[in-house]
């Protein structure tokens, strides 16, 4: 599946499990929907940010509705950080509702302003190439739980970062991969200024 598809077919879930959500009467039908809402929103949040949305400033430069989608998802994962913590409060209700219409929102323009372009930039190879990695990453994000990439996204968020990449050690953290070591010690600090350039 290329990486467009893939993306739509994650949007058409999350929006499944909003409707399963509006739908659901027990407590705690919703409180389990709403984890499996929140697991897929950080991965999806994952995928875009670390990989997804770099390759389409690669692409396409920094366009107005990338800055936005990007700021956008901040602001979604603060809506999933307040409904996680309302679990069991009357506020859980119509904080999960405020999130679903944010993501609403974003997916609208994600899928009218972003996907057409990143579409007409790539072929079909590379699409699919990216899809694959997305799927990845996907499937590792799911595989843990989401309060703590959420917790380390949000402090980047409060801390005013508003780019579409990661820093270096939280990207490595989240996919993974370890930092270069130098005969089994840590990097030196000349290392770390000589990586940075
Ligand atoms: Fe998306
Ligand atoms: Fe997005």
């Amino acid at each position: 599946m290329n990486a467009v598809e893939l993306l739509k077919k994650q949007h058409r879930e999350v929006d499944a499990l909003v409707e399963r959500f509006e739908k659901a009467r027990r407590d705690d039908e919703k409180e389990a929907i709403f984890l499996e809402l929140a697991a897929r929103l950080v991965a999806h949040d994952a995928i875009e940010r670390e990989i997804f949305y770099p390759a389409c400033e690669r692409a396409l430069g920094k366009i107005e509705p990338l800055m936005e989608g990007i700021a956008e998802h901040g602001l979604i994962e603060f809506s999933i950080f307040r409904a996680d913590k309302a679990r069991g409060k009357h506020s859980f209700d119509y904080l999960v509702r405020v999130l679903a219409e944010m993501v609403k929102h974003h997916v609208e323009e994600e899928e009218a302003e972003v996907l057409p372009q990143i579409e007409d930039a790539m072929d079909e190879s590379r699409l699919a190439r990216l899809g694959e990695r997305l799927q990845e990453r996907f499937d590792a994000s799911m595989s843990t739980t989401f309060r703590t990439p959420l917790r380390r996204n949000l402090e980047q968020v409060i801390g005013g970062r508003t780019k579409t990449t990661p820093p270096k050690r939280a990207a490595a953290r989240a996919t993974g991969r370890k930092r270069p070591m130098r005969g089994g010690k840590r990097p030196t600090v000349r290392a770390k200024k000589k990586e940075a350039r």
